[in-house]
């Protein structure tokens, strides 16, 4: 059976929508698939794992929680250990990452007693895994319904390569918006040609790429901007790791993987997770204003710097059995073929915080 026969409700309100108002911008397709509220990708399943369709740092190894937990903490202790203090995780899985670093920080003297913890997460699902893991956590919808003014700690691994993009592509008559049509029983991607001229949203020097080129608008725009203001009016520092690239580039990076493979972005509406590559410079542009701006560093550098391999050794020689695996996963997240360098960290942080660990000076 092809992706298309199997195609499921969501593709049925989705072709819907289309013959009654015309294609849909790429970027709520996007949206839909992934956030619709029944039928949503991350709505209805726990995506992540062998059974999955894809994995995570955080669900290759522990390790990987554990040291940003000890980055944060070192952090807070550095800045003189405020209480309380708001720990946010924007979209946190099965909240896997807080776990280990709830765990690796628990003998740090006083960083758990000032921990508020909220999850900033859309899918009722994977809130009741985070609940299991993390039981005395709070949920928030939105950055925006998380308390301010306290100190902010933030992570945020693979989230915004879920928020739903813009593609525009360069036609005839400029940057135009994709978007995605119901043809002959199939959706497919068009920029139909009364779609307003969005040059404007194009960085300056890209603007001038040849005809079919394609620009990503990365989402969570108002995130940014308010994560620039949270740090800014109270402090802290944020973490935002993702698979991307560090400068403004072109390329349609829109792809889907449903059971560890690369599928069709547009055959199976909802039963694919659907990602594109981060634009850090864009991040950068929008919440780093003002800011400390550290990175983006490679996973891998990153990771090492902050002690990779020595937690590795340890968590080896303690569990023999274990210690090829854990050797393996700790490679597999910091090698330069592997998720090292694809993946990135860049570091916001308030200009008299001291400075976060792991990026070279
Ligand atoms: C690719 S998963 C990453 C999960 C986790 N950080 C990890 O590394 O395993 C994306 C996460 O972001 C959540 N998410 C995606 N879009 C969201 C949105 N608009 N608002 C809140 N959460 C969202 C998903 O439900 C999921 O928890």
């Amino acid at each position: 059976m092809s992706g298309q026969d199997s195609m499921g409700s969501l593709a049925d309100i989705l072709a819907a929508r289309i013959r009654a108002s015309g294609p849909l911008p790429v970027a709520d397709f996007m949206g839909l698939c992934l956030g619709h509220e029944t039928h949503g990708y991350y709505m209805k399943q726990v995506p992540f794992g062998r059974e999955g369709d894809f994995t995570t740092a955080p669900e290759i190894s522990q390790v990987f929680g554990e040291l940003i937990g000890l980055h944060l903490a070192d952090l807070w202790l550095r800045a003189g250990s405020p209480a309380p203090v708001q720990l946010v995780e924007l979209g946190p899985g099965r909240g896997t990452l807080m776990a280990d670093l709830l765990r690796a920080t628990a003998r740090v003297p006083g960083f758990h007693a000032a921990l508020d913890i909220t999850f900033v997460e859309m899918s009722p699902v994977l809130r009741a895994e985070q609940k299991s893991r993390v039981p005395h956590a709070r949920w928030a919808d939105r950055l925006a319904d998380v308390p301010e003014g306290r100190p902010l700690l933030l992570v945020a691994n693979e989230f915004f390569d879920a928020l739903p993009a813009r593609q525009l592509v360069k036609t005839t008559l400029g940057w135009q918006e994709r978007h995605v049509d119901w043809q002959g029983g199939r959706f497919v991607p068009v920029v139909p040609a009364d779609a307003p001229r969005l040059d404007s949203l194009v960085p300056p020097a890209l603007r001038a790429a040849p005809e079919g080129s394609v620009f990503e608008v990365l989402g969570g725009a108002e995130e940014l901007a308010l994560l620039n203001r949270r740090l800014t009016q109270d402090g802290g520092a944020a973490l935002i790791i993702d698979y991307g690239h560090d400068r403004h580039s072109l390329g349609d990076t829109l792809q889907a993987m449903r059971a560890h493979a690369y599928a069709d972005p547009f055959a199976a509406p909802g039963d694919a997770d659907l990602t594109v590559h981060v634009d850090f410079a864009q991040v950068a542009a929008r919440a780093g204003a003002g800011l400390r701006v550290l990175g983006p560093a490679g996973q891998g550098r990153f990771l090492r710097a902050l002690g990779l391999d020595i937690r590795t050794a340890v968590l080896a020689k303690a569990n023999p059995p274990k210690a090829e695996a854990l050797v393996s996963a700790s490679r597999r997240l910091a090698d330069s073929d592997q998720m090292g360098a694809l993946f990135k960290v860049l570091s916001l942080s308030h200009p008299e915080w001291p400075a976060p660990a792991g990026f070279d000076a």
